[in-house]
């Protein structure tokens, strides 16, 4: 076992050498080479996106069972809130949705995780391309340290190892997709760690989506940043959806009801409950959802 590439809180190392997962994962349907395919009726979405289907989910930490038994349906192009007290597991489910999790030392995780109809952790599935599928932004805005603002964006797409093309294009649309460009668009040769955390973390945004992924991963993406920042990220999250599926770890309650098309409540490593956002600040069906989100215990 490799020692991780970066904490919760680095930056992807999408180069890294991953050892595959062994004697885990059952295949539930037949899988591809690579994470990408269509969608289990052949069709895509509506509005092309990706779904993600979780099924008996066990994430373990040597001998620590984290994750028990978690089954769930990520849609396509919805922003899906997951909240839950701390500890209860949110970080490690989205871990091991772009296998992430089996990079820290000792930790493994069985059951199923299909990208559309891709299983990803299939024997033949190339991680690298995983976790370009899914990206992640972090709590932590981490923009590399050395590089300026056009090469942090750039550098995700040499990283990840996607295609080549005008990179300048790439960059520009990026930064245009991250709401960043009008900001920074005269200062790209400025260093990225110059910018605000605000701005900083949707430099990290620009540069998970200029690897053009299907599925973003956010842990507590607002969690350093100031109302207004969070706000412009939450608008940001809204724009998003319309181009990839967004699934969002936060402890603010109302972000989760402002961004979240569904929620799911975790509690001790399961998933207590799953619906509408609606549904889960407004009439939970189990009273410890009902409990945390009125803010009794967490
Ligand atoms: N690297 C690790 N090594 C060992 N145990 C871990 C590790 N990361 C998490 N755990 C354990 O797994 C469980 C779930 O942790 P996780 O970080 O997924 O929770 P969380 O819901 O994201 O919490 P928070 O809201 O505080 O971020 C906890 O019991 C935690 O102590
Ligand atoms: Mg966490």
């Amino acid at each position: 076992m490799t020692t991780p590439a970066q904490g919760p809180d680095g930056p992807l190392d999408p180069v890294a050498p991953i050892e595959p997962q062994t004697g885990g994962v059952p295949t539930a349907r037949p899988s591809v080479p690579t994470p990408v395919a269509a969608p289990a009726d052949g069709r895509p979405s509506a509005a092309g996106g990706h779904s993600i289907t979780v099924r008996d989910l066990h994430a373990y930490y040597g001998d620590v069972h984290a994750i028990r038994g978690v089954s769930i349906d990520y849609a396509p192009n919805q922003v899906t809130g997951m909240i839950g007290p701390s500890g209860c597991g949110k970080s490690t489910v989205l871990r091991c949705l772009n296998r992430m999790h089996e990079e820290i030392v000792g930790a493994r995780a069985t059951g199923t995780v299909l990208l559309d109809d891709a299983d990803i952790y299939a024997k033949e599935v190339d991680v690298v391309a995983v976790r370009r599928a899914v990206g992640m932004v972090f709590q932590k805005p981490n923009p590399f340290p050395t590089m300026s603002i056009f090469d942090n964006v750039a550098a995700g797409v040499k990283l990840a190892g996607a295609k080549k093309g005008d990179t300048k294009e790439l960059v520009e649309k990026s930064l245009r997709g991250a709401g960043l460009w009008d900001e920074v668009k005269d200062r790209l040769d400025e260093p990225g760690i110059g910018l605000s955390g605000g701005q900083q973390q949707r430099l990290c945004i620009a540069r998970t989506i200029a690897v053009e992924p299907e599925v973003i991963l956010m842990d507590e993406p607002c969690s350093a940043l100031d109302p207004i920042a969070t706000l412009k990220i939450e608008e940001l999250i809204h724009e998003l959806k319309t181009e990839f599926t967004i699934i969002i770890v936060t402890h603010n309650m109302q972000q989760a009801a402002r961004v979240a098309d569904s929620t799911g409540f975790f509690l001790l490593g399961e998933l207590i409950e799953f619906d509408s956002t609606e549904t889960i600040f407004t009439n939970p069906g189990d009273s410890r959802t009902e409990e945390y989100v009125s803010g009794k215990f967490g």
